[in-house]
């Protein structure tokens, strides 16, 4: 026995069809957003060697450079050069990143010689003490962050950053 299918009703079935098609479509960039991270090489966990040994860190930051292998961006993937200001405090080591809390410049250690002791941004003088705290009265309006440190056959490894513990 077959059952007709009437104007109205086929109508509401298109309806759905086509209403649950762009749900579909623009549910799934956030879906994909959401969970790349975790799909990604390189991504949530993945600590990256630095060419900087533990046993020449000082109480003193200095610029430690490294590569992020691979890192993929969209279809594209190519080796990313980052860097970090890293020191011992104690017995941990910190690392910060050099990314300005203002608008993304990079900061460096004592690179405004009227301010010793000092992360500098130069881009509108942003000052951050030596544990990351953005110093009122600069532009910037947070801290610095840091990276995840750990150590693998005496050398300085990297992770993701994380805002800062210090402070
Ligand atoms: S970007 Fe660093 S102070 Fe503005």
């Amino acid at each position: 026995m077959s059952k007709k299918v009437t104007r109205r009703q086929f109508l509401s079935y298109a309806l759905m069809g086509t209403g649950g098609f762009m749900a579909s479509a623009m549910l799934m960039p956030m879906v994909r957003f959401a969970i790349d991270p975790v799909l990604q090489a390189g991504g949530e966990g993945e600590f990256i060697p630095t060419p900087q040994k533990v046993d020449d860190l000082t109480a003193t930051p200095i610029r430690v450079d490294f590569t992020v292998k691979d890192r993929k961006d969209g279809w594209y993937k190519s080796d990313v050069s980052n860097t970090a200001w890293v020191f011992k405090e104690g017995d941990e080591i910190i690392a910060f990143s050099p990314v300005c809390k203002h608008l993304g410049c990079t900061v460096s250690w004592e690179g405004d010689p009227a301010h010793k002791n000092e992360f500098f941004c130069p881009c509108h003088n942003g000052r951050y003490e030596k544990n990351g705290k953005n110093i009122p009265g600069s532009p910037p309006l947070g801290p610095l962050d840091q990276f995840e440190v750990k150590v693998e056959g005496g050398y300085v490894y990297l992770g993701k950053t994380i805002p800062n513990t210090l402070v």
